[in-house]
């Protein structure tokens, strides 16, 4: 994703929302911070983020704690634990509908993080679309290519579906209103399994 290096005064800890074993996190992101609270609703996260990462946190006298439970209902608890900390929403909200099963709630849920973030350096890694394509995911062209956006405005959404060989229909993740409109965000086209594609959208967001 956009890299934190790019802000200023990045803060030393981090609250790590759904962050469970940290399959997309490189060592070198997480060495940087003193500490992480890592908030995600499987009791197991701790123990799979210490099994994939113990050795980077230890080497580098990384803290981390784990909150268990929802984060909406979480997230205010996480926030006044660590006032200093910048919070990384790890892949998770693209989830939310399929949860809430109600698209106005989702949304308002969506907008409500921007406020919830006021004052923090905050980030988000989120899908926007999923769904078949059949390009060989061993084709690095597909997915190694740097695809930028604006948020609020339109994706360039018939390039994409045309280097993934995309067949219908897609998933709308419903994460358009994650982040604030008019941030350059990139968008990460990721294999998950041969022939299923997700369409990744990520961004660091200055608060302050
Ligand atoms: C797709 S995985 C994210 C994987 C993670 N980014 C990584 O690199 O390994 C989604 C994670 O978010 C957690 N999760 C989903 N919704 C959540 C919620 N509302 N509150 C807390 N955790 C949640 C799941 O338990 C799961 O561990």
């Amino acid at each position: 994703m956009a890299s934190i290096d790019a802000a200023p005064d990045v803060p030393q800890e981090l609250i790590l929302l759904g962050g469970s074993a940290g399959w997309m996190m490189s060592p070198a992101f997480l060495a940087r911070f003193k500490s992480i609270l890592l908030v995600d609703i499987d009791p197991w996260a701790p123990r799979l983020f210490r099994l994939r990462h113990g050795a980077t946190l230890r080497r580098h006298a990384v803290r981390l704690d784990f909150l268990c439970g929802d984060v909406h209902e979480l997230l205010d608890q996480a926030l006044a634990a660590q006032p200093q900390a910048c919070v990384l929403f790890d892949n998770f909200l693209g989830l939310d509908s399929i949860y809430t099963r109600n698209l106005e709630v989702t949304a308002r849920r969506m907008r409500g993080i921007r406020q919830r973030m006021r004052g923090r350096l905050w980030g988000s890694v989120h899908d926007r679309l999923s769904g078949p394509g059949t390009a060989d995911w061993r084709d690095a062209a597909c997915w190694a290519r740097d695809w930028t956006a604006r948020s609020g405005h339109e994706l360039p959404q018939q390039a994409f579906f045309a280097s993934v060989q995309a067949q219908g229909p897609w998933l709308d993740h419903h994460t358009e209103h994650v982040l604030p409109p008019g941030l350059n965000t990139h968008l990460i086209a990721w294999p998950i399994v041969p022939g299923r594609w997700h369409w990744l959208e990520a961004a660091w967001v200055e608060g302050r």
